[in-house]
């Protein structure tokens, strides 16, 4: 999704841009800009405004740069995904007016760009580019009367849809000013400097105190402060938050890529979004006051979740879990269908809406309208002051740290953990599970991290099989229950960075159409670790084996029932059946990420995806 920067201070700001640019990388791009103010760039006197852009990697940037050099204390930049119009040099953001002295970056989308591109071109702008933001860039020219603010205020008042964007101004030098609706924008309050972003990452280097921008706001940024004001241009007051986050742990720390270095880290992210909930008074016991849990949870009598992608797979597994351990009725849905599908709310439900970054669009949407019916929201998240975690009535956050690989991997297996600590809390309180059973679970999560680790010293077995593996172009994976969620999760993984067309079954639903598809070329990955549905699994097993596929089975790791039929046993160490998706989805997280590398993919930016997908 595009990334947004901004500096305005002493230093060149064109390195600073580029170099929070390459931070930004990871939410996927196409292409690169930027937009420097500087005393004497090619005009000769007084300051102006000089916009670099590339199709392709930052790279292509860097060395159009390097050849045309810009100099300038102030500026703009962005990385471009392309939404309307296709990736190329002209699409590319800066955008800027037809005199060249106004420039814009965008995040998100104008919904009602074709009609105001028209009023522009009938007031005679001549398009160059295919974009909704270029009509920004008229439309602030078209109001602009000597003061950049109100120009864009009035701006605000026509366009319509989502957006977090920054601009600059040859006649004002001195300031940058940014807004945002329904995308994300942060702001880093440095010394004699200030910065923005779309996220936290580029700013840290500068400083850790940031401000967060609430949607309708309006920031303008001097080199010496940073103003706040609403839309009707009253003054507000913004104290800065401290970002805690290492600088180190949104770099490689010696992995070839961060997926890598992620999933390695699940271990101790795991113990860290536990650690801080469990409690020992007489017993352990989860303690879950951060999301307002006490008795009136007992009057719910339904959870619903939403969340898109991994997250909703998370979902998945926390309907299992919340019917396994609470039995309460749990709707979980995709937030794309949820928003539009008209659902029926009950003030009493309990809303559970899960994401990683905050700030997918569709979520958000979800987690408005579920607020709407007076139910209480729960936000899942591992962003802090993302908008989800501003917006949610109570918050529980996931201590995954900085996930920089598009393809998510500990914030899936610490969304589990927070979910999984829901239900054995909800299951406790409902009196379907009693305190020994809640302890011998928390005990077994305990035990995770060690577990993980260990399961993570047998990689290469993965990279071996990968290595046998990685040219089939099909993979199906399959499974029952909590197995048939992991499932889902695997499948996804391969897709995204392999490209290997995967799907995955309900193992019992294999034989209702998708066996059709099984043949000599297929990769089947049977997970088993719902020790009540094995006899089920041989069958599905051997079903599959009959029609040529190759078979490889994830399962405990003192379990010898799948040893005949299969082609491949990956053994995972033995945890609670129940708890299995947090160990089980490693190696289907391994074996994505070897395959894509041996595929030749970079699988930290798959083609095509973005980090953060803040549009619809
Ligand atoms: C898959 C992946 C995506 C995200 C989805 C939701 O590896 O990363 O499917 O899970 O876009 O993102 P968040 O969790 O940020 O809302």
């Amino acid at each position: 999704m595009c990334g947004i920067v901004g500096y305005i201070g002493e230093e060149e700001a064109t390195p600073v841009l580029v170099n929070a640019l390459k931070k930004l990388e990871y939410r996927g791009y196409d292409s690169a800009g930027i937009a420097i103010l500087g005393p004497g760039n090619e005009a000769g006197a007084g300051h102006s405004l000089v916009v670099r852009k590339a199709k392709g990697a930052l790279k292509n940037l860097e060395q159009r740069i390097a050849t045309e050099i810009i100099r300038g204390t102030s500026g703009i930049g962005h990385t471009r995904w392309a939404t309307h119009g296709e990736p190329s040099d002209v699409n590319s953001h800066p955008h800027t007016n037809v005199s060249g002295k106004i420039a814009v970056v965008h995040n998100g989308i104008i919904e009602n760009h074709a009609k105001l591109k028209e009023m522009l071109r009938e007031s005679g702008v001549t398009f160059k580019s295919q974009t909704d933001t270029e009509v920004v860039a008229h439309l602030v020219d078209y109001f602009y009367k000597g003061d950049l603010f109100e120009a864009v205020r009035a701006t605000l008042d026509r366009i319509e849809g989502a957006y977090a964007l920054a601009f600059v101004c040859e006649n004002e030098p001195e300031r940058i000013i940014a807004v945002r609706k329904d995308a994300p924008l942060v702001i880093g309050a440095g010394k004699g400097e200030n910065l923005i972003a779309s996220d936290v990452t580029p700013l840290l280097e500068y400083t850790r105190d940031v401000y967060y921008l609430n949607d309708g706001e309006i920031a303008v940024l001097y080199r010496d402060r940073v103003e706040f004001f609403d839309r009707e241009a009253r003054p507000i007051e913004k104290k800065t938050s401290r970002v805690e986050w290492d600088v180190s742990a949104a770099e490689k720390g010696g992995y070839e890529h961060f997926m890598l270095k992620e999933i390695h880290e699940q271990p101790k992210a795991l113990a860290d979004t536990l650690r801080a909930r469990i409690k020992t008074y007489a017993t352990k016991t989860i303690n879950l006051e951060e999301i307002g849990f006490d008795a009136s949870w007992a009057q719910a009598s339904r959870v619903v979740i939403s969340a898109c992608g991994t997250a909703w797979h998370a979902g998945v597994v926390g309907k299992y879990a919340l019917e396994r351990f609470a039995r309460i009725p749990v709707d979980v849905d995709v937030a794309s269908e949820f928003r539009y599908r008209d659902p029926i709310y009950d003030p009493k439900d309990i809303f559970i809406i899960i994401s990683q970054s905050g700030e997918t669009a569709d979520t958000l949407a979800a987690m408005r309208m579920a607020k709407k019916s007076g139910a209480r929201i729960i936000a899942i998240t591992n962003v802090v002051g993302s908008t989800l975690a501003r917006e949610a009535d109570l918050v529980m956050y996931t201590w995954a740290g900085p996930e920089i690989a598009v393809a998510s991997t500990k914030a899936f297996t610490t969304q589990l953990m927070c979910v999984y600590l829901i239900a054995l809390k909800f299951g406790h309180l409902r009196k379907v599970i009693d305190d020994a059973e809640l302890a011998k679970n928390i005990e077994a999560l305990e035990g995770l991290p060690a577990l993980a680790e260990r399961l993570l010293a047998q990689k290469e077995d993965i990279q071996r099989f990968a290595a046998r593996q990685f040219h089939k172009t099909k993979a199906f994976f399959m499974g029952r229950l909590f197995d048939y969620a992991v499932s889902l999760e695997s499948a996804l993984k391969l897709k995204e960075i392999a490209y290997t067309h995967s799907e995955a079954f309900a193992a019992g639903e294999l034989k209702h159409g998708p066996i059709a598809l099984v043949d000599e070329s297929t990769l089947v990955v049977a997970i088993c670790t719902q020790t009540a549905l094995f006899d089920k699994m041989d069958s599905n097993i051997k079903e599959v084996k009959a029609r040529g596929a190759t078979v490889l089975v994830i399962t405990w790791e003192d379990e010898k029932y799948f040893d005949s039929a299969a082609d491949e046993v990956f053994r995972i160490p033995r945890t609670l059946d129940p708890l299995s998706p947090m160990l089980s989805v490693i190696p289907s997280q391994l074996y994505a990420y070897y395959c894509s590398v041996m595929r030749g993919n970079d699988p930290d930016k798959p083609r095509n995806l973005a980090k953060s997908v803040t549009v619809e």
